[in-house]
């Protein structure tokens, strides 16, 4: 009997002890409160929290409960060519109103204007037949999204990540379209697709307004019902304490001006399989090898190119003139399995409607600009309808 008695205390101590460690890792509103030390208020529109690293809501996330940070990458891809960056100041729009804190990470605060329904809506119907059905069983809010067009170029294969250096412009957007300009890698398909996408991209729906800003993608079961752009849902993990992901830049390229671009990677880890993403050679973070099925080996595929239900790029072909005119991906790089940097080989073209937007691949260059592409034109106009 008193045996009995016994077990029942220890049971209790240990529920309340294992009760305070849930309580530490859930994203209450006091923890929250916590894990923010600074907020700068970016002009009218925009706040940043500054999250101290260790405590960054992404680490709730249950796949990753077991993780200790990386707080950098283990290794680059032999090959790396850190003087042969883009022409893009590494420099965000929200720096001239505050920094954040050593060992603090700035993510921007969502605001009112977001709508969570249209999170997984941005992919390539046509791409798939499954994507396809996807796209068409939902029906809440697709009237607003006409045709989804784009101009890629892919690779298959198994790669370690894959780069470009890719032209920023800040293309005209009507109302509920978005413009997005990535590199995308990929394992298996339909249900099972896991993709990281990294670029720019236009997204009134996400923002509010039609800034080009940098973004980050992922997903595991095809659009379905993981993952998200940027930090909207748990799961990459940010190092960097001064770059910022759904923020803007302070740069883009101007027609028949300035041209600006920057080198976009997504890389995975020797030691630990993360995934790295850079911007200009900078590690921004990571998404956990832990957080996917597919790839957490290597990816399959690797995509480059533009999505769009509108203006594509700078608005004009790529037969008006190509640089300063049309925009570019040039440096388009995979890392095989050797961790080697390696142009693109057997490299596929799809363009969905030739007569809207184009794809050329830049032979011409080739020896001053590595692997390359002009794309664009002006999406739907008089002449194509
Ligand atoms: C975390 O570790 C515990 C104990 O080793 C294990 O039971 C659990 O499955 C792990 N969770 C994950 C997501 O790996
Ligand atoms: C699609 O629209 C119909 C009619 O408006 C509605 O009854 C149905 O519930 C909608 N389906 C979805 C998945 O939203
Ligand atoms: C941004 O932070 C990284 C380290 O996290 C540092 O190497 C880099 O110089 C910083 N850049 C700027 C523009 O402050
Ligand atoms: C970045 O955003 C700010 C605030 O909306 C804007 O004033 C600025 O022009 C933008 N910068 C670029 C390069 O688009």
């Amino acid at each position: 009997m008193s045996k009995f008695t016994d077990l029942k205390y220890w049971l209790l101590i240990l529920t309340i002890f294992t009760d305070e460690g849930l309580v530490e890792g859930k994203t209450t509103i006091k923890a929250r409160n916590k894990a923010i030390i600074k907020t700068i208020k970016v002009g009218n529109a925009e706040i940043i929290d500054c999250y101290v690293i260790y405590r960054q809501p992404s680490l709730n996330h249950p796949l990753l409960c077991n993780d200790t940070i990386q707080l950098t990458p283990s290794s680059y891809p032999k090959g790396t060519k850190l003087d042969n960056l883009g022409t893009l100041q590494l420099t965000q729009n929200w720096q001239k109103y505050g920094s954040c804190p050593e060992g603090t990470i700035p993510i921007r605060r969502q605001g009112k204007n977001y709508n969570p329904t249209l999170l997984r809506k941005h992919h390539y119907p046509g791409l798939s037949p499954y994507e396809n059905l996807v796209t068409s069983q939902s029906n809440d809010t697709t009237e607003n999204y006409r045709v989804h067009e784009h101009t890629i170029i892919g690779v298959h294969g198994n790669f370690r990540g894959a780069q470009a250096k890719i032209n920023l412009w800040n293309p005209f957007t009507e109302t509920r379209e978005m413009s997005i300009s990535q590199i995308c890698i990929e394992a298996s398909k339909y249900k099972d697709l896991n993709t990281i996408e990294v670029g720019w991209h236009v997204y009134q729906d996400i923002y509010g307004d039609h800034q080009t800003r940098f973004f980050i993608y992922w997903t595991t079961d095809g659009y379905l019902s993981t993952g998200c752009y940027n930090l909207l849902c748990n799961g990459f993990v940010h190092t960097s304490s001064n770059i910022s992901l759904g923020c803007n830049f302070t740069e883009v390229s101007t027609f028949h001006g300035d041209q600006k671009d920057a080198t976009f990677s997504i890389q995975k880890d020797r030691s630990s399989g993360h995934w790295w993403v850079h911007v200009q050679g900078t590690p921004i973070g990571y998404y956990p090898s832990s957080l996917f099925t597919e790839l957490s080996k290597t990816a399959t595929s690797a995509k480059w190119g533009r999505h769009t239900s509108t203006q594509m790029g700078s608005g004009h072909f790529p037969s008006e003139g190509g640089l300063k005119t049309s925009s570019y991906f040039n440096w388009v790089q995979v890392f095989d399995e050797n961790n080697m940097i390696k142009d693109p080989k057997n490299v596929k073209k799809r363009v969905t409607k030739p007569n809207y937007y184009n794809l050329e691949i830049d032979s011409d260059h080739y020896r001053t600009n590595g692997y390359g592409f002009y794309y664009g034109g002006p999406g739907y106009n008089d002449k194509c309808q």
